[in-house]
């Protein structure tokens, strides 16, 4: 059994989606624990009403980054993580925090990497007229929203799209691929190759295009 602990900020539904997979496919995996830099995240009801041990680390408390990743990495590292998941965790994380957890830590970002990263992707993509729009799974580096891409979906970008449109449509998109990339690295179905580029082992398809 592989130990999964899912860091959030927020409303959680990305983690929600892993908890439900992992209970509905049986994965080899526990989902250990659920941690957030937010007392108020609402994912954190949702995980303690499923019996899942949650933990609040807030960032507020810390002079530092590196003195919030050190704590933040204490508490995960309790729960004996194989994965650690980031699931709209809306943090800057420190380069030692990334490198102790590396190839076994992973993000979701919602545009197709490396267009967009940072803040308001769906608004950027609209403003500059993109046509498709989506979200990427990766490993993480010490580069913010960067690291070798694990699985991405696209979806078509409308003309009257707005931020909340499109963001939804990514978002049910994102409901899908990240659970099957958390599976994936769970199953160690996964490989980098020297350049970075990720494959699975059985070469299962690792784009969505949503028409
Ligand atoms: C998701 O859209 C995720 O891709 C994004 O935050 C949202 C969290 O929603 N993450 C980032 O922007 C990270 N750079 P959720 O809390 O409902 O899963």
């Amino acid at each position: 059994m592989k130990n999964i602990v899912l860091l959030i900020s927020g409303r959680g539904s990305n983690m929600e989606a892993i908890v439900h997979a992992c209970a509905r496919e049986g994965w080899p995996a526990r989902i250990a624990a659920v941690i957030s830099n937010k007392a108020t995240a609402a994912g954190l009801a949702f995980a303690a009403g499923h019996g899942i041990p949650t933990a609040v680390v807030d960032h507020k408390g810390f002079d530092s980054r590196e003195a919030f990743d050190a704590e933040l990495a204490r508490v995960i590292d309790g729960f004996a993580p194989d994965v650690v998941v980031l699931a709209g965790f809306m943090r800057i994380l420190t380069e030692g925090f990334v490198r102790h957890y590396e190839g076994r830590l992973l993000n979701i970002h919602p545009s197709l990497l490396p267009a967009f990263p940072g803040l308001h992707t769906h608004q950027r993509a609209i403003d500059a007229g993109c046509k498709v729009a989506g979200a990427t799974v990766h490993f993480v580096t010490p580069e913010l929203d960067h690291g070798p891409i694990v699985a991405q979906a696209v979806v078509p970008v409308q003309p009257d799209d707005t931020e909340e449109s499109l963001s939804a449509r990514v978002l049910s998109q994102e409901h899908l691929i990240y659970p099957q990339a958390v599976r994936w690295l769970v199953e160690g179905a996964l490989s980098v190759d020297p350049q970075g580029r990720v494959s699975h082992r059985q070469g299962q398809a690792q784009a969505v295009f949503k028409a």
